[in-house]
């Protein structure tokens, strides 16, 4: 048993191909969800902690790139009081964590799911050292980043995971996300996933309150039954090598979401003029090339641009032509990864 020690861990943010959009109850999905693991986008947290087992109540102190972020660290230690009942261990511990990103605050990328699923990692790695007979549980980490960020559960697994209770996947929980690369073609096991800054703005719309804002959609009952159809076709796509099936879904997926913030009531767009410009010459390029380049897009206007990774040559090109719609050309070359790593 330790009493005090100090661990880290790089975790990715994922893409989601197949989204989570609506919640119910302690931020169970209405729908189940299927994301790539990324790699170039992650964040890693460090923790030094202490264990004293007559506290009572976390002690927390969290810094962000070696500075202080008192609007973080409320989030944490509420994030923390959320998982007290079932990760008690936590009112036993002094927290000190400093937590760095791989991509600028500000870029527009969502750092919610590699933060919270590296804090996660870094907690039940603490547990273990204090409970040296308990392995590091990746599907309890997987559960303690979703009470903090639901799609964050995806992001404990390496290349592919399914978050969200299915018939279609064995195994599939609302609480964790489960591994699901095993039986996937070797095609989408190692997909690039270009990420095109259009914006780097703070999102006018949470992702909470987007969430929030489906419970009313009247388009909710008709969106959660087809996204069980699509994670279904999308799943056999992936199995066969189907790229064209693949394609035609994961971008139907992108459009459906913003379709449902457009449908919501107040409606709101996060999409940009410059997203569509990008969407329609992704569209022409693959059209006249034939080459399988596809877009996703998350809860905001910037685009993933997927395909396998022997296109990189060509893609290129695509890619030096959408620059000019990029914040100062912005682009993050990522790729599909393997999930955590344990730094110390
Ligand atoms: O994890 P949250 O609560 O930030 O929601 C994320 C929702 C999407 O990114 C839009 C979709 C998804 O499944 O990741």
């Amino acid at each position: 048993m330790q009493n005090q020690g100090k661990v880290s861990w790089k975790c990715p943010s994922n893409i989601a191909l197949v989204k989570y959009w609506g919640k119910f109850g302690q931020q169970y999905p209405k729908n189940p969800s299927i994301s790539f693991t990324l790699s170039e986008s992650h964040t890693i947290t460090e923790i030094d902690y202490q264990y004293n087992d007559s506290q009572n109540g976390v002690k927390l102190s969290f810094r962000f790139e070696g500075k202080s972020k008192p609007a973080f660290e409320q989030k944490i230690n509420k994030y923390l009081e959320t998982i007290k009942e079932i990760f008690p261990l936590v009112k036993n511990l002094s927290l000190n964590i400093n937590s760095q990103n791989s991509f600028p605050h500000s870029s527009g990328i969502a750092s919610s799911a590699s933060s919270m699923a590296a804090l996660a990692m870094g907690l039940v790695d603490i547990q273990q050292q204090i409970n040296p007979d308990l392995p590091i549980d990746y599907f309890q980490a997987s559960n303690l980043a979703r009470l903090g960020s639901g799609s964050a559960s995806r992001s404990v697994f390496p290349k592919i995971a399914v978050w969200g209770e299915t018939n279609i996947v064995k195994g599939s929980s609302n609480k964790f996300a489960i591994p699901f690369h095993k039986d996937i073609h070797a095609i989408f096991q190692s997909f690039a996933d270009d990420i095109l800054i259009v914006s780097a703005n703070e999102k006018s719309v949470s992702s909470r309150a987007g969430h929030a804002l489906m419970e009313d959609n009247p388009y909710s009952p008709a969106r959660f039954k087809q996204a069980n159809n699509h994670l279904d076709v999308l799943i056999n796509a992936m199995k066969d090598g189907d790229l064209d099936t693949y394609g035609m879904i994961v971008e139907k997926e992108a459009l459906t979401l913003h379709a449902l913030m457009m449908a919501s009531q107040p409606p709101y767009i996060l999409l940009e003029a410059n997203t569509i410009n990008i969407i329609k010459e992704i569209q022409a390029f693959r059209k006249d090339t034939m080459v399988p380049v596809y877009f996703t897009l998350d809860a905001g206007p910037n685009i993933h641009l997927l395909y396998p990774i022997e296109f990189k040559i060509i893609v290129d090109e695509l890619k030096s032509d959408l620059k000019k719609y990029c914040v100062d050309g912005r682009i993050i070359e990522d790729h599909v990864g393997y999930g955590p790593e344990k730094l110390i």
